[in-house]
C-alpha cells in the first residue's frame, strides 16, 4: 500500500519539530485523542505499578525517554504529557510510601520542548520527600546506552518509549529489559516504519532500528495489507528479548484524514513478570472497550474476536485446553495473557461453567463464594462425552 502525500507530511520529523518549535513559546501543542490514549494508560498503569513493587522495593525509576513539552492542549483543555503524568503518580505513591525513593529520568533533546517540561515541572515544587527528577538536555540513543553501561544493578524500572518516528534500536531495548523488574512501553509508529521499509533513501533506519539488515529478506514483506502488517509487528516483537510482549493496536485519529480502519502505531508493553502484563491488560481493556481504538488479538489460542459472543470463546479455549485439569485461578490467567480477556471475564465464565457442571472451584484465596488468586479450578469432561 503506497502512502498518500498527505500521510507522509504526518509522520516527517520535520513537520513535527517545526510545530513543535513554532507553538512552545505561544501555546501548547494541540493532542490528537489518540496521543491521549497513552496518557490514560500511564495515568491508570503507574499507580498500580508503583504500588505492586514499592511493596519489595524501596528504590523505583520512571524513565521518559522521549519526555516532550509536558503540558498540551486536547479539547480546549490544559491536560498533562507523559512526564508530567509520571511526576504526578510518584508524588501521590511516596506521600504515602513514608521513606521510599523514585528517581524520574527524563530525556529531551529539543530545547523548546525542554522549557516547557522544566516551566511546567517548577509549579510542582517542592516535591515529595524522595522524589528526584532528572531533565536531561540528550539524545536518549546515546544516554540510555551510556546509563545501562555505568549502572550494572538498575533499580526496578519503568521506560516510556514515545517517540514520533522510530523506537529506541531493538538491541538498546534489550539492553534495557534484560535488566530484572524493568519494563517498557514502546510505541511502535508501524505506519511510519512500514512507508521507511520500502523507500531505500531511509531504510538505513530500519537497519539501525533492528540492528542489522535481516529484516530485508523477511517474507512479510511480499506481503501487503493485514498479512504484511501482521508479519511485521510479530517480527518487531519476536526480536524484543521479554517474556511478555502485549500489543495493542491503535487507529488513525478523526484528526489526521485517513481511514480509522487503518493502523497508525501499536503500543507495546514489554516485560518479564507475569503481573505485569496482567495488569497492563486490566488497564488497556476497558478503554479499548470504550474508545473502540484498541484491537487485542488471540490469535494464538485460534479465536477471532469478531466472529462469535465473546464469552463463548473463552469458554472454548478453557475447556479445550484445561479440561480434566485443575489449576489455580490466577495460574490459568497467565498461563492465557495473550488472550483478549481480563479477570472479570475469567470470572464470570468459570461461575457459569461450575452452574453448567462443566467445573468445580475450590476456595483457597476466597471466602465462600468468590473467585480469585490462589482458588482452584478444575474443569470436568461433559457428561454426554464422558457417558460415551
Ligand atoms: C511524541 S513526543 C513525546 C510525547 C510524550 N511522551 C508525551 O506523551 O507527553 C517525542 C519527543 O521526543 C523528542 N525527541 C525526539 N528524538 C529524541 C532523541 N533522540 N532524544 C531525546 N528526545 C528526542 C522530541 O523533541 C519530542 O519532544
Amino acid at each position: 500500500m503506497s502512502p498518500t502525500p498527505a500521510m507522509r507530511g504526518l509522520f516527517t520529523e520535520d513537520t513535527w519539530m517545526v510545530d513543535s518549535a513554532a507553538r512552545a513559546d505561544e501555546a501548547p501543542q494541540h493532542l490528537k485523542q489518540v496521543s491521549r490514549i497513552k496518557h490514560f494508560i500511564l495515568q491508570k498503569y503507574l499507580p498500580a505499578w508503583e504500588r505492586i513493587l514499592g511493596s519489595q522495593n524501596r528504590l523505583l525509576c520512571y524513565f521518559d525517554c522521549y519526555a516532550g513539552p509536558g503540558i498540551y492542549e486536547f479539547h480546549g483543555e490544559i491536560v498533562d504529557g507523559s512526564p508530567i503524568i509520571a511526576v504526578r503518580a510518584a508524588q501521590e505513591y511516596l506521600t504515602k510510601a513514608k521513606g521510599h525513593q523514585m528517581t524520574l529520568i527524563l530525556v529531551e533533546k529539543n530545547g523548546k520542548q525542554r522549557a516547557s517540561l522544566e516551566t511546567e515541572l517548577k509549579k510542582m515544587q517542592p516535591y515529595q520527600q524522595g522524589l528526584h527528577i532528572h531533565v536531561m538536555a540528550e539524545d536518549v540513543t546515546e544516554f540510555v546506552p551510556k546509563l545501562l553501561g555505568e549502572v550494572p544493578n538498575l533499580a526496578p524500572s519503568f521506560f516510556m518509549v514515545d517517540p514520533y518516528g522510530h523506537p529506541l534500536t531493538v538491541p538498546i531495548l534489550n539492553n534495557i529489559l534484560k535488566r530484572s523488574q524493568t519494563e517498557a512501553l514502546i510505541n511502535f509508529m508501524y505506519y511510519r516504519i512500514n512507508m521507511d521499509a520500502g523507500n531505500p533513501r531511509v531504510q538505513h533506519h530500519l537497519d539501525e532500528m533492528f540492528g542489522n539488515d535481516e529484516w530485508h529478506t523477511q517474507a512479510f514483506l511480499r506481503e501487503g495489507g493485514w498479512r504484511r502488517e501482521r508479519g511485521f509487528l510479530e517480527y518487531f516483537m519476536s526480536k524484543i528479548d521479554a517474556r511478555y510482549k502485549l500489543p495493542f493496536r491503535i487507529r488513525f485519529d478523526v484528526e489526521d484524514g485517513v481511514a480509522r480502519t487503518r493502523t497508525k502505531y501499536y503500543l507495546i508493553h514489554a516485560s518479564n513478570h507475569p503481573k505485569a502484563v496482567l495488569l497492563m491488560k486490566e488497564v488497556m481493556w476497558p478503554l479499548g472497550d470504550e474508545e473502540g481504538l484498541f484491537d487485542f488479538s488471540g490469535e494464538t489460542h485460534g479465536i477471532l474476536i469478531s466472529s462469535s459472543p465473546r464469552g463463548e470463546e473463552l469458554k472454548e479455549v478453557l475447556l479445550r485446553e484445561y479440561e480434566g485439569t485443575e489449576n489455580e485461578f490466577d495460574w490459568l490467567r497467565e498461563a492465557t495473557w495473550d488472550l483478549p480477556f481480563i479477570e472479570k471475564h475469567y470470572r464470570a465464565v468459570i461461575k457459569q461453567l461450575k452452574k453448567d457442571g462443566r467445573a468445580t472451584i475450590t476456595p483457597v484465596s476466597s471466602k465462600k463464594t468468590g473467585l480469585k488468586g490462589r482458588d482452584r479450578v478444575r474443569f470436568l469432561p461433559s457428561r454426554r462425552r464422558s457417558a460415551g
